[in-house]
């Protein structure tokens, strides 16, 4: 008998400039465009093996060996119904392929880093699920496309169907039909510049991205001036940098935009804060680090950046990073390098997905 399976892999990606809000909450639309670079280390990614079979009596899924329930009309159910809905089609059109949009689905899925710690691990499960169906399903639909479906699992999942430099167009169809991941430049395009994953703590986070987003949305001013007077003038210049290899623009966006995102929580009420005591050490230790080559006549050397946590991510030109794995464990000694807690675990180069 034919078994029907397939595994896809998919690697998280870290924002320059970050979604949060959203204008639609249910088909998961932002009320600003964003920006990220895909990595490609391996051991920061999501793999999912789905698999189809007429004698399965519903569609079930394991999440890092345990079973997650598939609530009916959540985001899990809404990606497998969508890329059955695909399958479907494709059905219609090659009748003599199976009818696997008949059968239920079991995915099995695991991370190889810490679940839900502000390392983007949504993004790379929902991009991971989408393509292990779409490779299942042998679906012919390009990365944008599957990224409309990723998107309705977790926003930030539909950048991670691309490697290296990724837009998030919002778009501004209410039916979320032009709101879908483009790249912006493939890894190749600028391989120099790498991504340090600094772990300061890999507790689960006390405020969900949706719970973070809908207060923001619905008490911060400051996030109406972002949305409307900063993110679309950021996206336009870090897109200029990226293409002209620029890393002091780059550097620069990129750290602003992080500060104004967590000034955007901080706006919220009740307040919400993603970064602790070390998070804001790493960024004293980067401002300085940068402050002594300008004031030597030299360029930005690194930028830092968080999400809804209080991991930092450090972008830089690889030659640079040596010198800041040996500050970082200078100052924070007990940052042992591929060992948690405050384990300091990567440097990597962004991928081609
Ligand atoms: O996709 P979500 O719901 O996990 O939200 C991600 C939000 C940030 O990571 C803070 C920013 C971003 O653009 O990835």
């Amino acid at each position: 008998m034919a078994v029907y399976q397939a595994t896809a892999s998919a690697p998280v990606n870290i924002a320059c400039i970050k979604y949060w809000g959203k204008r639609d909450t249910k088909l998961i639309l932002p009320t600003n465009s964003s920006l990220s670079v895909t990595l490609d280390q391996d051991h920061l990614r999501s793999t999912t093996t789905s698999r189809a079979d007429p004698s399965f009596t519903k569609d079930r899924l394991w999440l890092n060996g345990t079973e997650d329930e598939i609530k009916a009309g959540g985001r899990l159910a809404t990606c497998i119904s969508e890329m059955k809905r695909m399958r479907k089609e494709y059905e219609d059109q090659n009748p003599n392929e199976p009818k696997l949009s008949d059968f239920y689905v079991h995915i099995c899925s695991r991370n190889n880093f810490p679940t839900a710690a502000g390392l983007a691990s949504s993004a790379s499960g929902f991009a991971a699920l989408v393509s292990s169906l779409a490779a299942l399903y042998k679906l012919p639909a390009s990365p944008s496309k599957l990224s409309l479906i990723a998107r309705q699992g977790s926003g930030s999942a539909c950048r991670s169907l691309f490697g290296g430099f990724v837009a998030w167009e919002q778009g501004t169809s209410p039916d979320g039909s032009d709101s879908f991941a483009v790249e912006v430049a493939p890894r190749e395009h600028w391989p120099d510049i790498h991504a340090l994953i600094c772990v300061v703590s890999d507790d689960k986070k006390g405020t969900s991205s949706t719970s973070g987003m809908q207060r923001t949305v619905e008490t911060s001013a400051l996030l109406q001036h972002r949305i409307k007077h900063v993110v679309p003038e950021r996206m336009r210049a870090i897109s200029e940098a990226i293409k002209a290899r620029d890393f002091d623009a780059f550097a620069r966006i990129t750290m602003q935009d992080s500060n104004q995102f967590h000034a955007v929580a901080l706006d919220t009420e009740p307040p919400i804060f993603y970064m602790n005591d070390v998070s804001r050490a790493i960024i004293a230790l980067v401002v300085e680090y940068n402050r002594v080559s300008v004031e030597a006549g030299g360029k930005l050397k690194a930028a830092y950046t968080y999400d809804a946590g209080p991991n930092a991510v450090i972008y830089a030109p690889k030659e640079n990073l040596r010198e800041i794995v040996e500050m970082i464990v200078k100052y924070f000694p007990q940052a042992d390098p591929f060992k948690d807690p405050f384990g300091l675990f990567g440097a990597a180069g962004v991928t081609e997905g």
